[in-house]
């Protein structure tokens, strides 16, 4: 019998990959593009949507091309994807009417202060799950309304729609047949009621949206619809949409209340599942939906970072104090301890859980001896430090977390992975197969295909690389006392 796959999408900020999944969650094809972000006013983050549907064309096409090559049959696709990126296109035209504002764009910094100031923020947070910040689409979506001719133009026709990139895929995939998002993707609008898991008008009277324009809210797993077969030769069914963190979380197996999971890409994300009813945050971190699969909703309790993997970035793409990523853990080790030196990387603002847009990042302790090895460590560090913030909210908010599963680019790193352990005092968990947020949309997939019956069916990574807490209470104390230091200089 031919060898079946699934196609998992995994649209990420940094990279379009397109992954063959068998049954048994086994790597059978990958293919990678790079993305970039441009950055054209202070504070302000945009991707092409056009370049971006291009790239998951192309890897697509490879992967696809790879599965004749091998005889597998392919009879799927899920779709894994970075959340509240913002895209408004002519649903007529087919035509994307501006760039896409991408999540980490500030642009509507003062506008949430505002709404916070009259005094908006607590039944957002009760309804939404989130707090007013830029970094959710509906601030996003407004500024769209109100700044750009092509948008208006749009809606008097009404021919405008919104779509996270998980939507708007599905629109291009499906030739404009289907205008649909996933609970989780939808959670992140600011827009939902994650508790009706439907538009709320309040909150569509606040942010000035127009409800029509809106894609409609279904399951994590479920039939959306067929690919157009002129796109590659085939009559494939989308089967999951599901924003790539909550993707990573279940590709990690933390599909039970009290599992917690950290990815480490171009920001950090740590998802603690809390079951079936949502727990709302007194620490400001937000509540989110983790995904719905056959009629049941599962929550989860999550702190993002905006800057992660995009300070190494920035030690390679703006100092050049590096060639490759793969350098820093090689300069961090070289030192025997930080020398004092803290990075606070709010390059766009702190996210979790001090909501802070318009704070700036700072280098803090350095003296005459300080070099490109602290500066690289200093980067290395700041993402403990700032998961180390997360997961004292999420105890404090009453959620249980025994270890930490970590995925991502960065957790190639060894050294880094230590360094949580010993920062969290927490064992951390490294699985071998690094690809949770593409297997998250496979396995909903699977579930949507009838391959599993149940979460409880699923197969997960169970061979993970250990790492166990070494340092001691003292020397913690003096890290994370040095780090609180630092963050003080920059918050507001
Ligand atoms: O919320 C933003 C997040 O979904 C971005 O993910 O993979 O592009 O770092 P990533």
């Amino acid at each position: 019998m031919r060898q079946q796959a699934i196609l998992s999408i995994d649209q990420g900020t940094s990279s379009s990959r397109a992954l063959l999944f068998n049954r048994e969650g086994k790597v059978l094809a990958v293919a990678q593009q790079e993305l970039d972000c441009t950055y054209p006013q202070q504070g302000w983050v945009e991707q092409d949507a056009e370049l971006i549907w291009l790239s998951v064309l192309k890897v697509c096409r490879q992967v696809l091309a790879q599965a004749v090559q091998q005889g597998i049959e392919v009879l799927g696709v899920g779709i894994s994807n970075q959340r509240e990126t913002t895209v408004l296109w002519h649903k007529a035209k087919d035509k994307v009417l501006s760039p896409a504002i991408v999540w980490q764009d500030r642009r509507t910094a003062d506008y949430c202060q505002k709404l916070k100031e009259q005094g908006h923020e607590e039944w957002v947070q009760q309804k939404t799950g989130l707090l007013l910040d830029p970094y959710f689409s509906a601030s996003k979506i407004r500024w769209l309304l109100t700044h750009n001719n092509d948008v208006q133009q749009a809606l008097a026709e009404n021919e405008l729609a919104f779509g996270t990139i998980d939507s708007f895929l599905l629109w291009r995939l499906t030739s404009g047949q289907v205008h649909a998002t996933d609970s989780t993707n939808a959670s992140r609008t600011l827009l939902l009621n994650i508790q009706s898991l439907s538009w709320d008008q309040e909150l569509l009277q606040l942010f000035g949206v127009p409800e029509h324009i809106l894609p409609q809210v279904r399951q994590s797993a479920d039939r959306y619809g067929v690919c157009d077969t002129r796109l590659f030769g085939l009559a494939l069914p989308v089967l999951a949409l599901v924003g790539d963190q909550q993707a990573a979380a279940l590709g990690q197996g933390c599909i039970s209340a009290g599992s917690l999971k950290s990815t480490y890409g171009t920001g950090c994300f740590a998802l603690v599942n809390t079951g079936c009813s949502p727990l709302f945050s007194r620490h400001r971190l937000l509540t989110t939906v983790a995904f719905t699969v056959q009629g049941q909703t599962f929550y989860a309790l999550e702190g993002a970072i905006f800057v992660a993997g995009a300070a190494v970035k920035w030690l390679r793409d703006q100092l050049g104090i590096i060639a490759e990523a793969s350098e820093t853990a090689v300069l961090a080790q070289s030192l025997p301890d930080n020398g004092g030196v803290y990075l606070v990387p709010a390059f766009t603002g702190l996210g979790a859980p001090h909501w802070q847009p318009e704070a700036r990042a700072a280098l803090v302790g350095m003296t005459l001896g300080t070099g490109k090895a602290h500066l690289a460590r200093a980067a290395l560090e700041a993402v403990v430090y700032q998961t180390a913030d997360l997961l004292s909210a999420m105890l404090a908010d009453g959620a249980k977390a025994e270890q930490l599963q970590i995925d991502g680019g960065m957790v190639a790193n060894n050294w880094l992975c230590q360094h949580l352990a010993d920062v969290l005092n927490v064992p951390v968990l490294k699985p071998s197969q690094n690809e949770a947020s593409a297997y998250g949309a496979a396995l909903l997939a699977a579930v949507a295909l009838g391959w599993f019956e149940s979460l409880a069916e699923m197969h997960f990574s169970s061979d993970a690389q250990e790492f166990l807490p070494q340092m001691s209470a003292d020397k913690r104390q003096q890290l994370l006392s040095g780090w609180q230091n630092a963050l003080a200089s920059v918050l507001q």
